[in-house]
């Protein structure tokens, strides 16, 4: 019989929460009934900013963090379900990410604020929540978990498939023709380029790409960044705000002298491109199509960039292959929720190095 499951994402761009309400099948294959968005309220998204650094009374600023992230994914199941005209008592589980505001699986933790039980509370709908700490706690980097729904969702067997997202971090999935799939973080997607748009422009992030359009990549800018340890070391990885943030970049700036704004978007976008389309050459090569989803398949130049950088590959949206780019990651979770209702592993510890498949996720009743 088929069940319904909603999945709640907010990313690390900031951006605010994506929803999606899935159907699955007996076979687990996922049909998208509704999608919801809200941006973050400027308060929620400076504070949630904020916490990802140590400061003052973090414990308590994360429990009301906490309380106001459920407030808004409360209304983005309320819209879910009124877009697909269903009860909420048809919900069987929402998969609910919450905000990552720490990410040192090498020290051994990840973590993201979240209220499951208020939100279960309100919504009248369980939740399965704390995806990634049964990841880490098996050794693994708890991270990229959409890797094994897109291998679920795309891939092909007897073809070599890649599948990009791109939100404030870019990860990749490499779905290989005999069966393995290789995944990890390559680096910055949204992430750096926001804070500069945010900062040079006043705009939240770079439109189509347009402003990074019109600049000139600098070449020893880019090398300077290229030279960040990160992009060398090999997979099993993960990364985030932690490593690549205002202080990473300023310090790489100043290291390279003055450089108009307009070319340090241009390079802060082939940055993303190169770390990308070098992580697919070296994992996926012979994949004929990279499918691009998160909020970076908007971005125009930097699609054109990836495109420039993997001639003979199709760079399209993963819309091509029947889910819009936006959805995709909140349809992981909503996945992911679904797997840990029928007690089946989330991870796929050849992508994250944990020490074998976990259910992933804590159960929060209705
Ligand atoms: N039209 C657009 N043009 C360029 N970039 C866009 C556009 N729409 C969204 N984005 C980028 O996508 C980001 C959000 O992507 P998302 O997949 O939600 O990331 P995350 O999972 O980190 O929240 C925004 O912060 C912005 O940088
Ligand atoms: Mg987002």
């Amino acid at each position: 019989m088929a069940e319904l499951f909603a999945g709640l994402m907010s990313g690390t761009s900031l951006d605010g929460v994506d929803g999606v309400l899935a159907e699955f099948s007996a076979s687990g294959f996922p049909r998208v009934v509704s999608h919801a968005y809200r941006a973050f309220p400027e308060a929620l998204r400076e504070e949630l900013l904020a916490l990802n650094t140590s400061g003052a009374d973090e414990l308590h600023r994360s429990a009301l963090a906490s309380n106001a992230l459920a407030a808004l994914y409360i209304e983005v199941v309320a819209e879910l379900l009124a877009n697909a005209n269903v009860d909420a008592r048809a919900v069987r589980a929402i998969g609910s990410h919450g905000q990552t505001v720490r990410h040192r699986p090498g020290l051994g933790y990840t973590w993201q604020i979240n209220n499951p039980s208020l939100l279960a509370e309100r919504s009248g709908i369980a939740v399965v929540a704390d995806f990634r700490t049964r990841d880490v706690a098996a050794g693994g980097q708890g991270a990229p978990l959409v890797a094994a729904f897109h291998r679920a969702l795309f891939g092909q067997a007897g073809e070599t498939r890649a599948v990009l997202n791109l939100g404030g971090i870019s990860n990749l999935t490499a779905l290989l023709a005999d069966g393995h799939t290789t995944g990890f973080d390559c680096g910055p997607a949204n992430v750096l380029m926001d804070l500069w748009c945010l900062r040079h422009t006043g705009q939240r992030f770079d439109a189509d790409g347009a402003w990074a359009a019109q600049g000139t990549v600098q070449r020893g800018l880019l090398d300077l960044l290229l030279q960040e340890p990160y992009f060398a070391e090999p997979p099993p990885k993960s990364t985030g705000r932690d490593l690549f943030n205002v202080t990473w970049l300023e310090s790489r700036l100043r290291a390279h002298g003055p450089c108009h704004p307009v070319d340090v978007q241009a390079t802060l976008c082939e940055l993303t491109a190169v770390t990308c389309t070098d992580a697919v050459k070296a994992h996926a090569s012979d994949a004929s199509e990279l499918l691009v989803c998160g909020g970076g398949a908007l971005n125009l130049h930097l699609m054109g960039r990836l495109a420039h950088h993997l001639p003979g590959m199709a760079v399209r949206p993963s819309d091509a292959r029947g889910l819009p780019a936006q959805h995709v990651e909140a349809a992981a979770f909503a996945w992911l929720a679904y797997r840990h209702a029928h007690s089946l592993p989330g991870n796929l510890s050849a992508v994250t190095g944990a020490s074998g498949p976990r259910v992933l996720g804590a159960w929060y009743p209705a």
